[in-house]
């Protein structure tokens, strides 16, 4: 439903609040359990979130974003992630202007298309660009981070009390503004709390109160967490406490030895954004947290020390609790690494930023299909000038499939894949069958890239959709010794209802040997399969 934006852009602190209390008939989207996956539940229904990131600076003016959102809403996408500025939502402390905040709603419900504002608060890729100006100019009320040396960083300082309570504020008051304008309507599906979060050009604050806390114990809360969960922390995190012998008590470096910089840090900043996005409390919406990752061997410093990565994510976990999801910004080449590394021990898979084009045209799947991604949402789009919307050829299709898929999350019956020559082929075992997937047979050779996913659909019938790859089906249960292709239809979902076009057979499955994907377009075809003597 398209509502009118309230009259109340321009508040000042408590003038419009509602109070804390969530009303009984708001059905605040939230994350809900289905299987081994988590999902994203929008006005009660399971929603696939394919999304992809405006620059930094666009939401800044509603006239620039005015012709971005058609030409969003036509690639096709459900979801925008736009940023909203600490130093445009307060110019002044105590008064908060909501207008763009309101703008945006209002030109997203226009084009029919769901938000997911990224509070640009304390921290900016590390740095602290975002703050208005008055925390800016006064660091003796808003302390920076001291790195070695002695030299004064543009990094606000997790140790900063005022600032922690200043930032707090000014998040609380956006998601009490976002529960009074769109409390009903839930154009807004989820917030993002700073943006990768962590100390750069050093491993940690080496201000005095950061010293003196580094010194100290590790606090018991931290160490109960460890032994409390120490069956389920991350594989990356459990080394990391191995290393130094599971210790119980003791200083970072005694606990945490060579990694105790980036352990101590990410304790502080699990606490202090935590403690930002404890502003739910006003508007419950599900909270993220995305990551700078680190390249392997890369220092702590180098990237943001104390950022969540899968290094410490228990760190930040035992900190607070209001974060829901723990997510990665990929751009990094072993994408299907990172998918796996954050959909570890409760996390799910929340795609924040990746990029887009030909690898995300082919990465949405494997997120998707193998990761049960919630959400897939590559960077930069308003400057995209991507003639083949190679992004928008698989969203077409996976938003045809979404019932199917998400109904399929979490319960063992559906894999994704991207394949290329050094990584030519995956197997996957679903309904009693095993599957041999690999780059197709094209005339003159192989199909240099293939990607996709599979879903098991019922007994012997399958569904997939991809490009340049073909499934060998062989028997992986009691029965009949063979598989084989029964029969293959192209064709497509229309309002959750398959809707078949060609019969596959002859060249295009190979005389019956194989269930191919041609690498010309991004396809939908439904298999059945059968076993014989
Ligand atoms: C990751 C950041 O989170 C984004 O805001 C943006 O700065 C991109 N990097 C640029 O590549």
């Amino acid at each position: 439903m398209i509502r009118s934006v309230l009259a109340c852009s321009v508040c000042l602190l408590g003038a419009s609040f509602l109070g804390n209390a969530q009303s009984a008939n708001e059905d605040i989207p939230h994350l809900a359990k289905h299987g081994t996956a988590t999902q994203l539940i929008v006005n009660g229904k399971p929603f696939l979130m394919l999304g992809a990131e405006v620059h930094n600076s666009s939401g800044s003016s509603l006239d620039y974003m005015r012709t971005v959102w058609p030409r969003l809403a036509a690639i096709p996408l459900n979801t925008v992630f736009v940023p909203v500025y600490w130093e445009l939502l307060e110019p002044k402390q105590g008064q908060f202007d909501f207008s763009l905040v309101d703008g945006l709603i209002h030109q997203a419900r226009r084009n029919h298309l769901h938000i997911v504002f990224l509070w640009f608060g304390s921290w900016k890729n590390g740095l602290s660009s975002y703050p208005p100006l008055w925390v800016k100019k006064d660091a003796e009320r808003f302390p920076r981070v001291i790195e070695k040396g002695g030299k004064e960083a543009e990094i606000l300082s997790t140790f900063g009390k005022n600032t922690l309570e200043a930032d707090k504020t000014a998040f609380a008051a956006l998601m009490r503004h976002i529960r009074e304008v769109d409390g009903q309507a839930h154009t807004v599906l989820m917030m993002q709390v700073e943006n990768e979060v962590g100390v750069l050009g050093d491993s940690r604050d080496r201000s005095p109160a950061a010293d003196q806390a580094f010194s100290g114990a590790v606090p018991a809360k931290l160490l109960n967490y460890i032994q409390q969960h120490k069956n389920s922390l991350f594989p990356q995190f459990k080394k990391i406490w191995d290393a130094s012998g599971d210790k119980t008590s003791g200083t970072w470096s005694e606990v945490f030895g060579s990694n105790a910089d980036e352990v101590f840090m990410a304790w502080h900043y699990g606490r202090y954004v935590n403690q930002v996005a404890a502003g739910k409390a006003q508007y419950a919406l599900p909270m993220y947290a995305n990551t700078w990752l680190h390249g392997p061997n890369v220092a702590p410093g180098k990237f943001p020390s104390g950022g969540p990565e899968p290094e410490v994510i228990d760190v930040w976990r035992a900190a607070g609790n209001a974060i829901d999801i723990y997510a990665p910004d990929i751009y990094a080449r072993n994408f299907e690494d990172w998918c796996d590394w954050f959909n570890q021990e409760g996390n799910p898979l929340f795609m924040a930023e990746t990029a887009g084009g030909a690898r995300g045209q082919a990465n949405v799947f494997y997120a998707v299909g193998k990761d049960n991604a919630i959400s897939f949402s590559p960077f930069g789009i308003d400057s995209w000038r991507d003639k083949d919307n190679l992004l928008g050829k698989s969203y077409s299709v996976l938003m045809q499939l979404a019932p199917l898929i998400l109904k399929h999350q979490g319960d063992g019956t559906m894999t994704g894949f991207v394949l290329d020559t050094d990584h030519p082929s995956v197997t996957a075992t679903m309904n009693g069958y095993k599957l041999d997937i690999s780059l197709d047979r094209i005339f003159g050779g192989k199909a240099k890239h293939g990607y996709g996913l599979v879903i098991a659909t019922g007994p012997n019938e399958f569904v997939g959709a991809g490009s340049g790859f073909r499934v060998k089906f062989s028997p992986a249960s009691a029965g009949p010794p063979n598989a084989g292709v029964g029969y293959i239809e192209e064709g497509s979902y229309a309002n959750g209802a398959w809707v078949p076009g060609r019969r596959l057979n002859g060249d295009e499955s190979d005389q019956g040997q194989y269930w191919r994907f041609s690498n010309q377009g991004t396809e939908v075809e439904r298999a059945v399969v059968y076993r014989y003597r």
